[in-house]
């Protein structure tokens, strides 16, 4: 009893002490960064993502995913994008491997910025403009970036595995996996929102149509038996590769509300979705979003921001990367 009591006074502290950690290094980003090093930033980075939604509108999704894959291992210091010879990087992790999108494009725009201002404009920062822009170009809200994130050193395959959510996993799991970033039950269910863009791949899905609790056969039952069957036509069970893919909502080219309305009718594509129904404090920040779409839109606002300043590295931590997908030496 007494050990179990103080274990959680020790979590609670090693949580405050993480939660303080996001919010200082939030102090230290600012909107002016680039103000002299490289006024351009804006304009060159809006035009090439007007470019990549006009060739694929879709791409917004890829972006927001990337961003948030980013910040959830070793905060947002862009070690999603660096490259493994030997495959031991983050984006080699099962998440990650061959869904990642949006990596060549940031590539793209790392190498226009070092036209303009070479040496100057972090990979991480790119990472969260980018995606700012992408969301901004698809009808969905825009908010405030914040600058002066440097790049990570490190990217490991391990910790992605360690870090990054499931779709298998239940509400009190993802709220501690938010919760041990700083980010609450609030950002939790409001950045979920974000599956009201883009699509997936069948196999984060069969299991829950064709082999739920590992029972062979056995569909989730708190799934609409209608959004079932439809999704197994989209992904039969005699391609178990699973590489077809489904949209992550009924409306998934438009950034609307419609991913809490889906919840609601137990037509969430996840179980880390379907499983935020199931307690009242989120269940009650789904609702708010279904009645005020507006309030959705600026929360969503709010909690990128909080996401975007987890763990960032400032001043002389890490460096400023020349080329995304590598280190600047070795
Ligand atoms: C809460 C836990 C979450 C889980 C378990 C989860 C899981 C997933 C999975 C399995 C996919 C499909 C990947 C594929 O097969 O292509 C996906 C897609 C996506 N996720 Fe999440 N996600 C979560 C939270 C988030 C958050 C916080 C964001 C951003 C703020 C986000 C943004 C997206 C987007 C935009 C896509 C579509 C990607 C594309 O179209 O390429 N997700 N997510």
């Amino acid at each position: 009893m007494k050990s179990s009591v103080s274990m959680r006074r020790c979590i609670c502290i090693v949580g405050f002490v993480l939660a303080a950690c996001v919010i200082s290094s939030r102090a230290q980003l600012s909107e002016s960064f680039y103000s002299n090093t490289c006024p351009q930033i804006f304009p060159v980075v809006q035009g090439m993502v007007d470019q990549f939604v006009a060739a694929d509108r879709s791409i917004a999704g890829g972006f927001l995913r990337l961003q948030f894959h980013d910040c959830f291992v070793r905060g947002c210091e862009a070690s999603v994008l660096l490259r493994s010879p030997i495959r031991a990087a983050e984006m080699d992790a099962p998440p990650n491997a061959g869904s990642l999108r949006g990596v060549d494009e940031i590539d793209r725009v790392k190498a226009a910025l070092e036209q303009v201002c070479p040496g100057v404009v972090s990979c991480a920062d790119i990472i969260t403009l980018v995606t700012r822009d992408a969301v901004a170009a698809v009808g969905g809200p825009s908010w405030q970036v914040l600058f002066g994130r440097r790049d990570g050193l490190v990217s490991s395959a391990i910790e992605a595995n360690l870090n990054l959510a499931t779709p298998a996993d239940p509400f009190p799991v993802l709220v501690q996996r938010f919760g041990r970033l700083g980010l609450s039950v609030q950002d939790l269910v409001v950045l979920s929102g974000a599956h009201t863009f883009g699509r997936s791949h069948c196999i984060r899905v069969m299991g829950r149509l064709y082999n739920f609790l590992g029972l062979p056969g056995l569909t989730d039952p708190t799934m609409d038996p209608t959004f079932a069957g439809t999704l197994k036509i989209m992904c039969p069970s005699n391609q178990p590769q699973g590489t077809n893919v489904v949209p992550l909502d009924s409306t998934s080219d438009t950034f609307d509300t419609a991913y809490f309305s889906d919840l609601l009718a137990n037509r969430g594509l996840f179980g880390s979705d379907s499983t935020l129904v199931s307690n009242p404090t989120s269940l009650a920040i789904i609702n708010e979003a279904v009645l005020q779409p507006e309030a959705f839109f600026r929360n969503f606002s709010a909690s990128m921001v909080r996401m975007g300043s987890i763990g960032v590295l400032t001043g002389s931590a890490g460096e400023v990367r020349l080329n995304c997908g590598r280190r600047n030496q070795g």
